[in-house]
């Protein structure tokens, strides 16, 4: 056995131990009555990049929660590699969906991880993944076999909008300097398939406040005579697609990068099963816009969904009202060339343009980033390529992701360089969803491949 494999043997049980450690901290960064514990999860991340062998390791404080940084640096001769990951989660809400605490992680067998699944808030978004580097950082200092520099940037508030490591990012150029940027925040294709993320897709976050009459009424005396606000946002809300399933909002698709036949055909030869996807969902049928396969309406589409609506009586029983105000969340999902700023002002402009009289209507626009596509044709991803190629026996597929990660745009316009995705949770590990869980074969294969990236990037950067 070589050396990286035996040291992930040897150490399996303590590496599993110590992110079940990590993931008992409810480092909700979203809600502020977990400040604390989020502060809490920046220490432990810091005493555990010492541990590891960083040569120097800081809390950079930023006007929200502390970035963990660190480094090794060996030579100036040699590439560096940054490594971005967040210790920040989202919310664990609907707790009575959840088998076991969020925050209680326990070990499950399941279909998908004969070998046993982490379950816990975190677990694959993104502490495990997150400390698949730590561990992998590790395991090069033991052995020796670190290949060039390295830099780690962990961040507490990507679940929010990264909003302080933008600052933090623009304010340190020269610090955060790189050849490469590494992140395993994301997903493959299944544990036989590996697959490397060479797309994200942007994103617009607004909410929405429709105001009708200045209180709540009896839905009797005034219902059918004033505009109720509730009846309004949803017929709003539904106008915002149409028959096809495509969204109305002028100029939307303006600038969405139209992919080529080939592009198309190529994605379509990903291993992909309609049948498992609809079974694992408990649908009947997908649904999206038309003209477009389920896997290129998540990847190289934008959509438009609502997150969360609310106003009037949900409490128990039945409450006869017309509310004053009605509410909601909305995401619209990007592709590359379409500019967020630009989407939430032609959203803001329609919304308002199709407010009915009798009611106004507020838009409040939250956080947002640009969409990313990394060509395959550098080292990084060649490096990250090989290194898979060396644990699972298989060459990736390279594949787009439908989620975000906002601040790998910013990465690239800050510092100059590229990310490469190694992700290795799956889509069925439920992140931001009750019950989230990472694969103990998922967390120790991301320890073993980690390695390789640094081996190969350092070898094909002479
Ligand atoms: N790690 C995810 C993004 C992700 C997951 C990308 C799987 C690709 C595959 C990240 O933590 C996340 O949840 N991002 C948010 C955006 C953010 C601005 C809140 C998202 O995609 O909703
Ligand atoms: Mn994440
Ligand atoms: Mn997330």
């Amino acid at each position: 056995m070589n050396t990286i494999k035996s040291y992930v043997e040897a150490h399996k049980n303590r590496f599993i131990d110590e992110l079940i450690e990590l993931l008992k901290i409810p480092s909700i960064s979203a809600d502020p009555a977990y400040t604390q514990d989020v502060i809490d999860t920046s220490t432990a991340i810091k005493t555990s990049l010492e541990k590891a062998g960083c040569d120097h390791v800081e809390i950079c404080e930023t006007p929200g929660y502390p970035i963990v940084y660190g480094h090794k640096h060996i030579s100036d001769d040699l590439p560096t590699v940054l490594v971005y990951g967040h210790y920040d989660v989202q919310p664990p809400d609907p707790l009575d969906l959840w088998e076991s605490g969020p925050f209680e992680p326990i070990i499950k067998k399941t279909d998908i991880h004969p070998e046993g699944a982490i379950f816990a808030r975190g677990a694959c978004d993104d502490k495990g993944q997150m400390y698949m580097h730590v561990k992998a950082m590790e395991l090069m200092t033991a052995t020796d076999q670190l290949p060039c520099n390295v830099k780690f940037m962990i961040e507490g508030e990507e679940e929010v909008g990264s909003e302080s490591l933008a600052w933090f990012v623009e304010r340190n150029q020269e610090k955060l300097a790189n050849d490469v940027i590494l992140i395993s925040d994301t997903g493959m294709i299944s544990n036989t398939q590996p697959s490397i993320t060479t797309g994200l897709r942007g994103l617009s976050y607004v909410e929405v406040e429709v105001t009708g009459p200045n209180r709540d009424l009896h839905s009797g005396l005034y219902g059918g005579a004033v505009a109720n606000p509730i009846n309004v946002l949803s017929k709003m809300i539904a106008s915002l697609h149409d028959e096809n399933n495509h969204i109305t909002i002028p100029g939307f698709y303006d600038k969405v990068e139209d992919l080529s036949k080939e592009e198309r055909a190529e994605m379509a030869k990903a291993p992909f099963s309609l049948e498992a996807y609809k079974k694992a969902l408990d649908i009947d049928s997908v649904y999206g816009e038309a003209g477009y396969t389920t896997n290129e309406r998540n990847s190289i589409r934008p959509t438009l969904d609502v997150n969360g609506i609310w106003g009037g009586y949900t409490g128990e029983g039945a409450k006869t009202v017309i509310a004053s105000k009605a509410y909601a969340k909305i995401s619209m999902r990007l592709v590359p060339n379409q500019e967020w700023k630009e989407i939430t002002e032609l959203f803001k402009t329609h919304f308002e343009n199709i407010a009915p009289k009798g009611v106004t209507v507020k838009v409040t626009p939250h956080h947002g980033g640009q969409g990313y596509v990394t060509p395959i044709d550098n080292i990084g991803y060649k490096a990250a390529s090989k290194a898979y190629e060396d644990t699972f026996g298989k060459t990736p597929i390279p594949q787009r992701s439908g989620g975000s990660i906002p601040i790998v745009s910013l990465f690239e316009k800050e510092l100059k360089s590229k990310t490469i995705l190694m992700g290795f949770g799956l889509d069925s590990d439920a992140i931001h969803s009750p019950n989230e869980h990472f694969g103990i074969f998922n967390y120790l294969k991301g320890i073993e491949t980690i390695p390789l990236f640094y081996k190969y990037f350092t070898e094909l950067s002479k």
